[in-house]
């Protein structure tokens, strides 16, 4: 049976003497009692005077200031497959970069990853937070300053917008709509926004161009087509340097594989063909399975036009460099070659 009661640990001269039902304390201890209580209270004083004379908590985050030669990029969505790959490039090409993501689709493996590549303080910070917050969004851009925002935090499935399609366009278009305010309200000037070629829908003719006429035919497409229509027409009157990368297939992953793709097991039936070669790759299911096998080619299955994800990034830092204030720039990001 166990015991519950208290044990006497202590020997009986270490513990206050119980006379006639009052605690009498030995005379002797009350001067250590006193003494310790000092000894306490002085210890104390100098961990403040030391905590306040901390460097680190005098002087502001490195986040919090514009440095001369740092460029500071937000990175919404940096847990993710796409955005943890930028965030990759721009550390390694010393860019200051603060993810915000909420986890939601992405992983903190990847954040760990770049935070043990980048260690040192005023490269890589994390902050969790949802893009459909106000407060959080007011927050991050207030207590942070942004040179410029790389906007990817999304959820990306089709079949699912299909499915669950206000998700879609609140996460799409309504957070694209408080990003794009706060960058107006702090000054941010520079915005390089994830499109699809979703938002194309089915044209006629091949190979789409940015001249193509977007007729989109799903909730992602359409979630995406509307956020754009807002970024351009607030362009209209702005400074605003923005560049709009409208990405085909997205495939691979960094070359010394510290970074990847994890769906959600949940969103494997929506079926991505990126997560669905990197579960297989890792074992985690059987094999790949190939959906639509009546399409009009040589083999029935669909042509696409993939893009290697490094080469999608190195799209995005060439955007960022090149991006011109007042301007808009609306580039299709693929390969022009369509492979089985
Ligand atoms: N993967 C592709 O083939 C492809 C193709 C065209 C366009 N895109 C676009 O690229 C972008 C990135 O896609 P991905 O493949 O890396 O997707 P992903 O799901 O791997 O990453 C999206 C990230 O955004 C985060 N996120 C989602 N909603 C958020 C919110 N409300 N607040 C904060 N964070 C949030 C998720 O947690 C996740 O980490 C998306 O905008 C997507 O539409 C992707």
């Amino acid at each position: 049976m166990l015991n519950f009661g208290r044990s006497r640990s202590q020997p009986r001269a270490a513990r206050a003497m119980s006379l006639g039902g009052m605690d009498y304390v030995d005379p002797k201890r009350k001067g250590n009692y006193f003494g310790k209580i000092v000894l306490a209270a002085a210890l104390t004083t100098l961990c403040i005077i030391m905590i306040r004379r901390s460097p680190s908590l005098n002087s502001p985050s490195p986040f919090s200031i514009r440095e001369p030669g740092v460029t500071h990029v937000l990175v919404t969505g940096g847990a993710g497959y796409i955005g943890s790959h930028a965030t990759l490039r721009l550390l390694k090409e010393n860019y200051r970069v603060t993810i915000v993501d909420n986890l939601s689709r992405g992983n903190l493996g990847a954040v760990r990853v770049l935070q043990n590549l980048f260690p040192e303080p005023g490269r890589l910070q994390f902050i969790y937070a949802d893009l459909g917050d106000p407060k959080s969004v007011d927050k991050i851009f207030s207590e942070n300053k942004f040179d410029a925002v790389m906007h990817f935090a999304a959820v990306a499935y089709v079949g699912e917008s299909t499915m669950d399609p206000l998700k879609y366009y609140h996460n799409i278009t309504s957070n694209t709509l408080l990003v794009v305010e706060n960058m107006a309200k702090y000054g941010v000037k520079t915005l390089i926004y994830s499109s699809t070629c979703a938002t194309y829908g089915e044209p006629e003719k091949m190979p789409i161009t940015e001249e193509t006429e977007q007729h989109p035919i799903n909730p992602y497409g359409k979630a995406k087509k509307m956020a754009e229509d807002i970024i351009i027409d607030f362009s209209k009157n702005s400074k605003m340097a923005v560049m709009i990368l409208r990405y085909f297939n997205v495939i691979g992953s960094d070359p010394e594989g510290r970074l990847g793709e994890a769906p959600r097991p949940e969103l494997r039936e929506h079926g991505r063909i990126s997560g669905a070669c990197f579960d297989a790759a890792r074992g985690i299911t059987p094999g790949l399975k190939v959906r639509g096998t009546d399409y009009k080619t040589p083999d029935g299955t669909c042509i696409r036009d993939y893009i290697d994800v490094t080469d999608l990034v190195d799209a995005h830092v060439k955007a960022l460099q090149k991006a011109t204030p007042a301007k808009v720039g609306i580039y299709n990001v693929g390969t022009g070659k369509g492979r089985f």
